[in-house]
């Protein structure tokens, strides 16, 4: 099947053509790439087109596409038996691994972001026996019910079903607040402390696009919700273990945080963890229920664990902040050559170009970029090869298989393409 073949196939079977709705290219308005199969920096489609990939599933692959230890380790897994319903020495592995590297004291495994982040709001509506969630407005932590929310109309109101087919009654459990307003936070403890059980927050939110965290924002979710009896859930789906080995060191309050992307080096998984005393509330301990068929499941506990060990000692790090670096200034002199409104944010190996003169402090503001121009902008640098993340609100990665050679021709290919798409 060739590309074409194989998206108008998919469109007969996959609601959209897809199994998971960003990859229909529908915010870009372009036609799907079927991709193939992936090597290092690269993937290929169907027709054997080589594109750069900055897509990295978004977000687990930071050594790149099939690196080889953490293939050779899935092959071994494999020939062993690929599930057993029941504890496996690789999931102890991987354990160690992610208690020794973020100092959680206990950790669960299950399949995905999203049920690593529904279980950790069971949890603190279980440690303190209230109901309502604080998550911010354009943070994204899976599609449970409950966290498909968006803003009401004023700053401080419970939220809006954001879906189809979530009950108002679940939706108004979540109060959606702006990001990076520490202001907003102390408003909402000083008139809801005592029915809220936990805020939740990406430390660096990575699903607006990339947008930085202000140190006053730190330091409120730091110390607000504690004050008030509430727990802090850091959802490091994505940046943990994404700008340093371990958790970003962000929200050091946190009472429980969610991993999920690069500890399953590729395969799907999740984890929450915490401290003992919370975490020990989980069944078969505790009274908060929770299970998974294929959780910790040896496939993915061997491909987690061999992808760590390639990043524990920290080289790749600081290999990917020279590539971010490198790719960053390239942009912006691109940029600048262009003539265009926009604007670079970057942490590490994960960044954002917005068509917008200055970076996104919060959604309202990410909103704003020209997101027609983001589509030009995709489209001129896919028919160049090089393969962005098809939405202006996603975080690009680099992985640490890229190398100079890889971003400098991306950064050529933006020389020629940001100037057309960037005219409004
Ligand atoms: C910050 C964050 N939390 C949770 C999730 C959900 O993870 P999953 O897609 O594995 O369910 C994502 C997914 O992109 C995410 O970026």
């Amino acid at each position: 099947m060739d590309n074409a073949q194989t998206v108008d196939a998919a469109r007969g079977l996959f609601p959209g053509g897809v199994n998971s709705p960003v990859r229909s290219f529908r915010s870009v308005g372009g036609r799907p790439v079927p991709i193939a199969r992936g090597a290092g920096p690269f993937v290929f489609d169907t027709e054997g087109n080589r594109y750069i990939d900055y897509i990295g599933a978004f977000g687990p692959l930071i050594l790149g596409h099939a690196p080889a230890p953490v293939v050779e380790a899935i092959r071994k897994a494999a020939g062993e038996g690929t599930a057993f319903g029941a504890l496996t020495p690789g999931e102890v592995e991987l354990g160690r691994r992610v208690t020794q590297a973020t100092g959680l004291e206990r950790v669960r495994f299950v399949n995905s972001g999203t049920e690593a982040t529904m279980t950790a709001i069971r949890l603190a509506r279980a440690a303190t026996g209230r109901d309502i969630l604080v998550k911010f407005d354009g943070g994204y932590h899976g599609h449970s019910d409950g966290l498909l929310v968006k803003a009401g109309s004023g700053v401080a109101t419970l939220g809006l079903s954001d879906s189809a087919g979530v009950p108002a009654a679940i939706a108004g459990l979540t109060a959606v607040l702006p990001y990076n307003d520490p202001a907003a936070l102390e408003a909402w403890f000083a008139a809801n402390a005592g029915a809220t059980a936990a805020v939740i927050v990406e430390p660096v939110a990575g699903n607006m696009g990339l947008v930085e965290p202000s140190a006053a924002f730190l330091e409120a979710l730091n110390t607000v919700p504690r004050a008030h009896g509430a727990l802090l859930i850091a959802d490091e789906v994505i940046t943990g273990f994404r700008f340093r080995y371990g958790l970003s060191s962000l929200l050091p309050s946190a009472d429980l945080a969610c991993l999920g992307k690069v500890i399953g080096g590729g395969l799907p998984v999740g984890a929450l963890g915490g401290r003992a005393e919370v975490m020990d509330l989980l069944a078969p301990l505790g009274p908060v229920y929770q299970a998974g068929t294929l959780s910790g499941n040896p496939l993915v506990t061997a491909a987690g664990a061999a992808m760590l060990d390639q990043l524990a000692d920290g080289r790749a790090y600081a290999r990917l902040e020279e590539l971010g670096r490198h790719f960053e200034n390239g942009l912006l002199a691109a940029i600048r050559r262009a003539e265009i409104r926009a604007s670079v944010v970057r942490r590490g190996s994960a960044l954002t170009l917005f068509f917008r003169p200055e970076a996104p402090r919060d959604y309202s503001e990410a909103r704003e970029s020209d997101t027609a121009a983001f589509g030009r902008f995709h489209a001129g640098m896919l028919a160049r090869g090089i393969m962005l993340p098809p939405s202006q609100f996603e975080t690009w990665f680099v992985s640490a298989a890229h190398g100079e050679a890889e971003i400098d021709a991306t950064v050529n290919a933006a020389h020629e393409v940001l100037r057309e798409a960037g005219q409004s």
